[in-house]
């Protein structure tokens, strides 16, 4: 088999530079580990940056994600029992972000893939890369009993962090930065309202929790909890006990609970790899870094890492040069290093930290009374919770 772009992973990343792709004329096949209903069944971010819209809109996926998104104008910070808006709308120039789930926009990528009848192949596993030092990479994977090869220009790495992409590149050849956060964001899916019209995100002496939605009948819900902690042990009813705990009583109040539909906790990370690019091979998304979730941002910069890297191919196919290639690791790095710092700080910010006792918690709760009495303040989280800007090559 022989092709331009061979990408590994079909998360959103590698689905949404397939379709990118696709619409600048470059061939692709994508190759994925896992069945496409289990990529659909992970239940994970929730909140799209308007660069993401804007590139599900050029991918010609953004149909549904328009019509049923929810616009957000604002969020809600919750401390010491009272809730204060951050009016993102107000202190951005007009800038919103949209409510949809990441798995509805897999879904979308999904379909359109298949309605143009490209490759996906499903279940491929082992994956292998090879020769991404030369410009004739080749990929090996196996599926039914059956090895197959596929001969490209570039491969994609678009495999999130546990992928074999960024594991195939020589440990002297990649730089990491890692930290890992002693807790861990247990999360509740539920056919029940959400609680308040925006989301609130509340630090509180129990630790932090976020009330976020999927749609006006359909809450997502999380919870801080130690890194020991295991899912089996938390029943829905405890679930919602110890949301009741951390939420004003307003919130208490409007909150309407109801079996999950799905419950999993995710470990809190932050990681970059630096460089993005190895030769033919170039890393995008959660296959080059992780950010904590709490300031909405790995789907964003998955998204945006495949903005540059389709328009990087685009010029190098189109006009023969590398110029954009060669600057793609630099212009992603520059943007996902200040969404790690946002994300790093609101983490900080929002999340009990046991080994800073009282005294943490004082300095969080004075850094946001601050944060939401200053106009400075506010708008730095504001613009960089929107998405900061995208450059261009
Ligand atoms: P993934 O989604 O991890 O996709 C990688 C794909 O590669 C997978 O399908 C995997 O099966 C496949 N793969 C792996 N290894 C191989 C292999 N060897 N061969 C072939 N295929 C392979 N982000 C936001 O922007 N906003 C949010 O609100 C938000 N909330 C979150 C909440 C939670 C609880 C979690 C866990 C994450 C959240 N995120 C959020 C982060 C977001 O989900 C990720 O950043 C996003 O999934 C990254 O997409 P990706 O395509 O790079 O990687
Ligand atoms: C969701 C996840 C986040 O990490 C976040 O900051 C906001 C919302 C969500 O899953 O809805």
């Amino acid at each position: 088999m022989k092709t331009q772009v061979v990408i590994i992973g079909a998360g959103p990343a590698g689905l949404l530079l397939g379709q990118l792709l696709y619409r600048a004329g470059i061939d692709n096949i994508i190759l994925e580990r896992q069945s496409g209903d289990y990529v659909l069944g992970r239940i994970r971010a929730g909140v799209l940056e308007q660069v993401t819209m804007d590139l599900l809109r050029q991918a010609g996926v953004a149909t549904r994600a328009l019509e049923e998104g929810l616009p957000h104008d604002g969020i809600e910070l919750l401390f010491k029992g009272a809730r204060h808006r951050i009016d993102l709308h107000g202190l951005t120039g007009g800038k919103q972000v949209t409510v949809y789930g990441q798995t509805e926009v897999t879904r979308d990528l999904m379909a359109a893939r298949a309605a143009e009848g490209l490759t996906t192949i499903y279940n491929a596993a082992p994956v292998s890369l090879h020769d991404f030092d030369t410009a004739k990479p080749t990929v090996r994977y196996q599926k039914d009993g059956a090895t197959h090869e596929i001969a490209c220009d570039f491969i994609a790495g678009c495999d999130g962090y546990h992928g074999i992409s960024r594991a195939s590149v020589p440990a002297d050849a990649v730089h990491l930065y890692e930290k890992v956060y002693p807790f861990g964001w247990l999360g509740i899916l539920a056919d029940v309202p959400p609680v308040s019209r925006e989301l609130i995100y509340a630090n509180t002496a129990r630790g932090f929790a976020l009330c976020s939605m999927r749609s006006e009948s359909r809450s997502r819900y999380y919870l801080q909890v130690a890194s020991d902690q295991k899912v089996e042990n938390w029943s829905d009813d405890a679930f919602w006990n110890e949301l009741r705990h951390r939420l004003d009583p307003e919130a208490c109040e409007r909150l309407v609970t109801g079996p999950s539909l799905e419950k999993s906790i995710a470990p809190l990370r932050s990681f970059v790899a630096e460089p993005m690019r190895f030769g033919s091979l170039l890393l995008a998304g959660d296959a080059a870094h992780i950010v904590p979730p709490t300031g909405a941002k790995g789907l964003n910069l998955a998204t945006a890492d495949v903005g540059f890297l389709s328009r990087a191919l685009e010029i190098h196919y189109r006009e023969g040069s590398q110029s954009a290639l060669d600057r793609y690791s630099e212009l992603c790095l520059r943007r996902v290093w200040k969404a790690e710092r946002f994300s790093w700080w609101f983490t900080s910010l929002m999340h009990r930290f046991p080994e800073n006792g009282e005294f943490g918690q004082k300095i969080q709760e004075a850094e946001l009374d601050y944060l939401v009495n200053s106009r400075a303040a506010s708008t730095s989280l504001a613009e960089n919770y929107v998405g900061l800007p995208v450059e261009s090559f």
